[in-house]
């Protein structure tokens, strides 16, 4: 099937246009960080409007690089959720429209299927596995048996990883989004000794929290008698990120193992993190699992992601009424396609 794709559940307006749910033709973003960076977060009514503003004529541009007509497209994939829910209205209102409009079939996904389903575009995992969302909202471990079989092992009882790179970083003044910028600072591996505590690593359970740790770096900060200079600030980020990529590591290792499952997908815009990827790739090998990560550009929010469940869902007979409505709140393992 031939397959447009929209994504505006945050910051990002994407488009893409795919084939068979394995073919990306075009995968375009307009990403809103300058929007939002003065702001220091996602602004939520600059979000819905600025995708307003841009979805039509990304959706022509997406459909030019593809090099196909809208009156060829198959299917509109859109994120129903979960998101900022006017920002995810603009998406759905759209999809519903076109869909309507060409007499073509609509399905809305979860943008978490997304994140997790994303590596299929590139290499084929086989089912099942344990994926580890990590991205602005989430920090879930969940089995998955099939496309649309999810079952929740864990999830952070807190902040998510990504809230807590973007938070630790507005403390340091180093701008939004915090995850690349910390990413960049770590990169030298210098923490300067600073120890930052690992939360609910020694918990069985499958669980994370993450604001303790986001309390000891602002703890850390007022107990400065001066302004940390650049050294200090890269080596505070160094501790923060090496201290978040131990616990996820690690307690996704042990779930892999409580599960007897062989195979990990990493997921969301976390799943970019230089530290982290290169973590589980040393503990796969000493543990004998497979991880797999999507390139970067598939890690972070897209929409050539969502053809993936789409395709599949589609293919199989499965719609969206054109009252579909946006969900901001969306437990994954509720998903629910008939
Ligand atoms: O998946 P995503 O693009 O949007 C959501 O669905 O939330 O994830 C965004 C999150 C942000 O919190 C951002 O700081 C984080 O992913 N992020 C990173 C990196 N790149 C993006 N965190 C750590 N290291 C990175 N390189
Ligand atoms: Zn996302």
């Amino acid at each position: 099937m031939l397959l447009l794709a929209i994504e505006s559940s945050c910051d990002e307006t994407a488009v893409a246009v795919v084939r068979d749910g394995r073919q990306i033709l075009s995968n375009l973003i307009a990403s809103q960080i300058d929007l939002h960076a003065v702001y220091g977060g996602v602004v939520p009514e600059l979000a819905s409007r600025r995708h307003l503003e841009v979805i039509n004529p990304l959706v022509e541009e997406a459909l030019s690089v593809a090099g196909v007509s809208a009156a060829e497209l198959e299917g509109v994939v859109v994120t129903r959720g979960p998101g900022l829910v006017g920002a995810l209205l603009v998406g759905v209102a759209f999809a519903k429209a076109y869909a309507y409009a060409l007499d073509i079939p609509l399905i809305g996904v979860h943008h978490i299927e997304g994140h997790i389903q994303a590596i299929q575009l590139e290499k084929e995992v086989e089912y099942p596995f344990l994926a580890v969302a990590v991205s602005g909202g989430h920090t879930h471990l969940y089995r998955v048996d099939a496309i649309g079989e999810y079952r929740l092992l864990g999830r952070t009882v807190d902040d998510a990883a990504g809230e807590a790179f973007d938070k630790v970083a507005k403390m340091m003044g180093l701008g939004y989004p915090g995850g690349p910028v910390i990413d960049k600072l770590a990169a030298s591996g210098d923490d300067g000794g600073i120890v930052f505590p690992r939360p609910m690593l020694q918990k069985k359970n499958c669980d994370f929290s993450f604001s303790g740790v986001k309390t000891a770096v602002l703890n850390y900060l007022q107990r400065l008698e001066s302004k940390p200079d650049e050294k200090l600030i890269g080596q505070i980020a160094t501790a923060f990120q090496i201290a978040v990529v131990d616990v996820i590591t690690k307690k996704t290792l042990r779930a892999v193992e409580a599960e007897g499952l062989s195979r990990i997908v990493v997921a969301g815009g976390v799943a970019c993190n230089s530290g982290l990827r290169k973590k589980f790739a040393e503990l796969s090998i000493i543990n004998n699992v497979e991880t797999f990560f999507p390139s970067p550009i598939l890690c972070a929010d897209n929409a050539a992601m969502l053809a993936v469940a789409g395709d599949y869902y589609l293919s199989r007979g499965f719609t969206s009424p054109l009252d579909l409505n946006a969900v901001s709140n969306w437990p994954l393992e509720q998903l629910k396609y008939s």
